[in-house]
């Protein structure tokens, strides 16, 4: 009896787990995106939605020009660099959200940890 009991609770915690049934498990680079920039705190120097703060608006910035940033080019003017913490991958997902700030597509959920936002 004790040991259905301690099964059952293993079962139970499992199906917790598990993303909710009915939505996407996948996301788009555009949500990726999202997700990375609010990992990375880009938001803390961006603004929320890359509008500025401390740094400068960078709403529909070239993915280039997101990647180079990352990697150090924007150090002297103040912006740390995310050589060995991001990936080139985030970089691109990162220049797909602010691609889509202002369009019907730009995602606004602020819990990067949520499996489906
Ligand atoms: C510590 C504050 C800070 C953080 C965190 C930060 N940035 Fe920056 N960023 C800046 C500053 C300041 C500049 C301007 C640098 C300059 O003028 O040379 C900048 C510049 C940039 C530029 C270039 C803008 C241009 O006009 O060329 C891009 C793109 C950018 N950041 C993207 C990001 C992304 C993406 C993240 C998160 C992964 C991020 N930043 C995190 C402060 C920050």
């Amino acid at each position: 009896m004790r040991l259905t009991m301690i099964a059952l609770a293993a079962v139970t915690a499992a199906a917790a787990l598990a993303p909710a049934a009915g939505h996407a498990t996948t996301l788009s680079p555009i949500q990726e995106g999202r997700r990375a920039w609010l990992k990375y705190n880009c938001y803390g120097c961006h603004g929320a939605n890359g509008a500025g703060g401390m740094g400068p608006n960078i709403q529909h910035q070239e993915a280039g020009d997101v990647s180079s940033a990352m990697n150090g080019d924007a150090k002297e003017g103040g912006m740390i660099s995310f050589t060995g913490i991001a990936t080139s991958t985030d970089a691109k997902n990162i220049a797909a959200y602010l691609g889509s700030i202002g369009t019907k597509n730009e995602p606004t959920w602020v819990d990067w940890w949520n499996p489906v936002p």
